[in-house]
């Protein structure tokens, strides 16, 4: 095995590297502070990977995202998003018997507790979706508390992951169906899982959903594309939450929560709104481009750089690829899309967005999928948390059955006041 060494004061440690099986390197430090009593600092842990995992691979420099190791290009081609969470939470594709069981499973845990309909009553009309889903979701752990146990077991988990899969569809699609003031639609026990949530999103009395394959696969790929990405912002809250041995249903609700931000599954949302200004205030691409520039404006290009993309995101090329084929065939027409590609590509020729190795990420072209699917904008970041459940609930029970399970709890390095002493108010 190879070893890093490091020299601090006279002294001299020896660490391990870790070697992936893509052969990514790591340094393990775990027995730093023991022997060196140093920490290691790395803001927004740009360099510090937080776990070894056997989900998802990533190859930022060539834009390769593999589930399982399989290529995203392939289950977005062939796969359906049941099969895909299947592959992500158990490892491998299921079988025939093996899929059938989880879309049981599905069916069974598709219908959520009369008494939640309470809940969306208590919520204001301009409740933001994301907010709504993650109350919802934290308080199936008082619904559904025969799920989950002290002692763990293999049986309850898997009813916890299909409790939640199945249900956060119908939580999301009568969140939005209150929103607009209509009455809820229950789920259907033979409609697959993305025709099921477009059913009970947009059935009504006077207006029944007629199913349309290619709307369905649409959503179907969307989900799929965002089904995991290894140890970002929301998936690691999964994990740190549930290290302190805190249930599934409260683990996923913090994933969800860390989700909402602009930076991270809330860009999906921003991005439109940049583009529906622009279009509305017939702004230039150009003005655009230098405000996202200016590092005295607040504004970025939303949907544009990651931390881990340094090259075009797969899952942006798949999206760009499929709006542009769909589009034609139905003579949709967005503007949004014209400006979507027009804004692509003066970033790309940029030289601020070249050095920095920004490029459109999942978020740019998403929504405009969404648009045309008849998602509401403030849904957006919604359909993330939806595709990417599979993805926390995998992670979670990788953390969960690793040996030896240690809760997550970094360090720091304090820079406050030194010892002082309490003043009396009189005295202050
Ligand atoms: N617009 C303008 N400049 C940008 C952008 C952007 N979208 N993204 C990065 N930069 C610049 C930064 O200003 C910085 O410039 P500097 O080196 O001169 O200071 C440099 O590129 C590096 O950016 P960081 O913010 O340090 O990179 P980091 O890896 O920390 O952040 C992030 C990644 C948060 C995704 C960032 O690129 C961003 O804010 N993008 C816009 C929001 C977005 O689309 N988020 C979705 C990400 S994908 C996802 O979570 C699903």
């Amino acid at each position: 095995m190879e070893k890093a060494k490091l020299t601090y004061n006279g002294m001299t440690h020896e660490m391990p590297v870790l070697v992936g099986t893509e052969g990514e390197k790591g340094i393990d430090i775990s027995k730093l502070r023991q022997v060196m009593n140093l920490i290691t600092l790395d803001v927004g842990y740009q360099n510090t990977g937080s776990c070894t995992s056997s989900i998802t691979f990533i190859d930022g420099d060539l834009g390769i995202l593999r589930y399982r190791g399989i290529p995203i290009e392939e289950l977005a081609e062939n796969g359906s998003f049941s099969e895909v969470a299947y592959l992500l939470i158990y490892g491998n594709l299921p079988n025939k018997a093996e899929q059938q069981l989880f879309s049981q499973r599905l069916t069974q845990n598709s219908m959520i507790h009369e008494e939640m309909m309470r809940f969306f009553d208590g919520f204001p009309p301009t409740a933001h979706p994301m907010a709504i889903l993650a109350t919802m979701v934290n308080s199936m752990s008082v619904y559904y508390t025969d799920y989950f146990t002290e002692d763990f077991q293999a049986d309850t988990f898997d009813l916890m992951a299909a409790s939640l899969i199945s249900r956060i569809r119908t939580i999301a699609a009568y969140s939005y169906k209150h929103s607009i003031g209509h009455p809820h639609v229950y789920p259907k026990r033979d409609l697959k899982y993305a025709s099921n949530f477009l059913y009970m999103m947009f059935d009504s009395p006077v207006n029944p959903y007629v199913p349309d394959p290619d709307i369905e696969r649409a959503l179907s790929i969307l989900l799929i594309l965002h089904a995991d990405h290894e140890q970002n912002c929301s998936t690691s809250t999964v994990r740190l939450v549930g290290s302190s041995m805190a249930n599934l249903y409260a683990s996923i609700c913090a994933g969800i929560c860390a989700l909402w931000g602009p930076l991270h599954g809330g860009a999906n949302q921003k991005v439109i709104e940049m583009l529906d200004e622009i279009n509305k205030k017939n702004l230039s691409i150009k003005n655009c481009i230098d405000s996202a520039k200016d590092k005295n404006s607040k504004f970025r290009l939303f949907g544009f750089g990651h931390r881990v993309y340094k090259n075009y995101d797969p899952r942006a090329k798949i999206l760009k690829q499929y709006c542009e084929t769909i589009f034609k065939k139905y003579y949709y027409d967005d503007p949004l899309l014209a400006i979507a590609m027009e804004l692509e590509e003066a970033a790309l020729k940029d030289s601020f967005f070249i050095e920095r190795k920004l490029y459109p990420n999942v978020d740019f072209y998403s929504g405009i999928l969404y648009r045309m699917i008849g998602i509401p904008t403030n849904m957006f970041t919604v359909m993330f948390a939806i595709g990417r459940l599979p993805g926390m609930i995998a992670q979670w029970k990788e953390m969960h059955d690793s040996v030896p399970h240690k809760i997550g709890r970094p360090r720091q390095i304090y820079t406050g006041s030194n010892l002082r002493h309490y003043v009396p108010l009189d005295e202050r």
